[in-house]
């Protein structure tokens, strides 16, 4: 198929559950078909160009730098930005504990850093610092240092740890305990 430049395409995936649909040039980058076509502009945009990690999303559960993609790319994917990560007016818990550790100052980078987290905790739930500070790598925060983000990660780690570990009342019902 030979599309010129400036030729509309149509472009369907899941975004955050939802069937989303949108028209694209075959040039448009991902993230400016999720902020500008769709007004997920949770996704922040920094370089542009694959280094600040600020456009993170995810594509079928792997974080993306969505500047890189081509909208067209995300066809019959399913996408989740950073809009997924509260329910209602409550923030998650690894939002809840950024907060709490004073893991972000101007907010610019965090976007991305809490889709790649979310990504990287799912895949690895008992890092270790080391670990974190790996997968912080790919990001660049230009206000705090990382520590709080750091500890932020850890404390959710172990928090969801305790919460696998312990029997559901479910689980405790069916044993008749
Ligand atoms: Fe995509 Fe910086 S805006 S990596
Ligand atoms: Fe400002 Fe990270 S909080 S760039």
């Amino acid at each position: 198929m030979h599309l010129k430049t400036d030729e509309l395409c149509r472009v369907i995936f899941t975004l955050n559950g939802r069937e989303r649909s949108g028209y694209a040039e075959p040039r448009t980058l991902l993230s400016d078909f999720l902020r500008h076509q769709l007004g997920a502009t949770g996704t922040r945009v920094g370089c542009e160009h694959g280094v600040c990690g600020a456009c993170t999303v995810l594509v079928d559960g792997r974080s993306s730098r969505s500047c890189l993609m081509l909208a067209v790319q995300a066809e019959g994917k399913k996408l989740q930005t950073i809009e997924s990560l509260a329910s209602a007016d409550t923030l998650n818990d690894l939002q809840q504990a950024f907060r709490k550790h004073h893991a972000l100052q101007c907010g610019f980078c965090t976007a991305g850093i809490l889709m790649s987290s979310t990504e990287f905790l799912a895949n690895v739930p008992n890092p270790t610092e080391p670990q974190v500070r790996d997968m912080l790598s790919g990001h660049l925060c230009r206000c705090t240092g990382y520590t709080g983000i750091v500890n932020a990660v850890l404390e959710v780690a172990e928090a969801r740890s305790h919460e696998v570990s312990r029997p559901s009342n479910k689980q405790l019902e069916n044993n008749n305990v």
